[in-house]
Formats: structure tokens, sequence, C-alpha cells
């Protein structure tokens, strides 16, 4: 039997960029503790996956096709999503993009292409969410923000901003929403396993570093992500909101004096 704490039997969950690695185990995630999700991504191509692996396995879930880098486009995306769900109960911002460069290689076509994906979208889709979950009185929104948004990283720094962004973002969401009974949460994963951070940890000796640096000793996978998100999605995280969980294997809780003995 399901703990009603955690409970989400027919909750109506959009879960944006979720034809990407993190989203896509999100959306079954969900499926399997019986809500009914709407697979946003940019193209068919992407969501129809999901959606397809979602319903083999006997949930309920159905496609929501955009782009999110307008104001206009993010909007239109949670309203498509409300309306092939029926309403709102859930909105999971997890839409993100990256482009690795040194700082002086940046451009402001590679800064506004960033911001409007990774913090735009997000602050938009989260406007859209508010008219709708409003009128209902309930609803809860959770945020992908990153580790990055506290803990930066050489050639990262424009994802790192727009995630500090959705971490402040929110705090100032639940503050102003919290009152139409909408809670906003955030949860801020270090490098999980996907190929967004192939690049990073695809070579041996980097992956030793990451494991070597991470107090659990391994880097995390996607469903080490699904815990805090049921959590924050469901009743169980009812008197939490503007909170942000940083899951990151012990990473910022400290440093081993021996690590460079060798050195
Ligand atoms: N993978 C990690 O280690 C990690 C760590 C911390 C945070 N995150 C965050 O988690 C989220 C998901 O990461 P992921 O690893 O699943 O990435 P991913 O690239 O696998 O998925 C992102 C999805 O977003 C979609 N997308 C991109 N631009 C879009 C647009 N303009 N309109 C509509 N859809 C668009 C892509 O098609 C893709 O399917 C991101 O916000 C990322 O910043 C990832």
């Amino acid at each position: 039997m399901t703990d009603p704490l955690f409970d989400l039997t027919g909750r109506r969950v959009l879960l944006t960029g979720a034809g990407g690695a993190l989203g896509s185990v999100m959306a079954r995630a969900f499926a399997e503790r019986g809500a009914h999700v709407a697979v946003h991504d940019l193209s068919a191509e992407r969501a129809a996956p999901v959606v397809e692996a979602i319903q083999a396995a006997g949930g309920q879930a159905v496609a929501v096709v955009g782009d999110v880098s307008t104001a206009e486009g993010s909007s239109d995306v949670v309203r498509q999503g409300a309306d092939v769900l029926g309403g709102l109960d859930v909105l999971l911002n997890g839409v993100g993009i990256n482009r690795r460069k040194p700082m002086e290689d940046v451009t402001p076509e590679d800064f506004d292409a960033i911001v409007s994906v990774n913090l735009r979208a997000i602050y938009f889709a989260s406007q859209a969410a508010h008219a709708i979950m409003r009128p209902q009185g309930r609803g809860c929104i959770v945020n992908l923000s990153s580790l990055s948004a506290r803990f930066s990283f050489n050639t990262i720094s424009v994802y790192a901003a727009t995630k500090a962004g959705v971490t402040s973002l929110t705090r100032s969401c639940a503050r102003e929403w919290a009152v139409d009974g909408i809670r906003v949460n955030a949860i801020e994963p270090f490098v999980i396993k996907t190929e967004f951070t192939k690049p990073l940890w695809g070579e041996d000796h980097r992956q030793r570093w990451f494991d070597h640096i991470t107090p659990v000793g391994r880097l995390g996978a996607p469903e080490d992500l699904i815990g805090s998100v049921v959590y924050l999605a469901s009743d169980a995280s009812s008197w939490v909101t503007g909170q942000t969980i940083v899951l990151d294997g012990g990473l910022t809780a400290g440093a081993d004096w021996d690590a460079f003995r060798d050195l």
C-alpha cells in the first residue's frame, strides 16, 4: 500500500525537457506512482519514446511539444500540458542546456541562448502554472537547479549563473504564491551520469577523480533524484516551500585531509 504522504495517484504532472536523461526518469517515476504525466520536449521524436515506455508499462502519459526558449513558447507549453491533463497539480521545470566554454570565449549569443532556456523558460512556465493552479487553490512546482548554483567549475559560468537564478527564483515564487496554496522547491544535483555530462566524466581518469572527491565514492545516477523529487511533489512536504535539496553524494559536506598526501 502506498504511504498516503507520498501518494501521487491521479496527480496531473507536466515535466519539461522530459525527453532528456533526467526528465525521462522522473516522468517514469511519477507514472509508476499513479500520476498522469505530460512529457514535454522540443520535438515529438524526443517525447514519444518516453510516452510509449510509460504506456507500455501501464501508466498514463501524453506528449507535449514546444520550444520554451521564448516566454510565449514556455507559457504555451504549460497551457498545452494543463489542457491535455485537464488541470495541473505539479510542474517539474526540468528543461536545461549548457555550452561549456572558458569565460573569455562566451559570446552574447551563447549567453542569451543559455539564459533563455535555463532561466527565462522557468520563469514564464512558472508564471503560467501559477495562473492555472491559483484557481484550484493548490499546486506544486519543482525546479531542476544544479549544485553549480553554489559550487562552480570552470567553463560553466553562464550555466552556473542561470542555476543560481533558478534557486533564487524558487524562493521568490514560494514567497509570493504560498498564499495561493502553491509550493515551490528545487533540487540541486551535482554531476549525474548522463550524456549531458559525459564530457566531464567520460574518460577513466576523470571518472576516478569524481569518485574520489565525492564522499559516497561515486557520481550520481538519474535514479538518485527520484526520492527527493517525489517528496517535494507530494503531501509529505506540505510545509516545505522555497527550499532546495542538495544532492551531491556529500561533496559539499567537506574535504579529505589525506586526499593529497601523494602530491
Ligand atoms: N545531468 C546532470 O548531471 C545535471 C546535474 C544538475 C542539474 N541538471 C539539470 O537537469 C536538467 C535535465 O538535464 P539532463 O541531463 O536530463 O539534460 P538533457 O539534455 O538530457 O535533457 C534536456 C532536455 O531539454 C530539451 N530542450 C532543450 N532546449 C529546449 C527548448 N528550447 N525547448 C524545449 N525543450 C528543450 C532537450 O531536447 C532535452 O531533451 C537540466 O536543467 C540540467 O541543467 C543536470
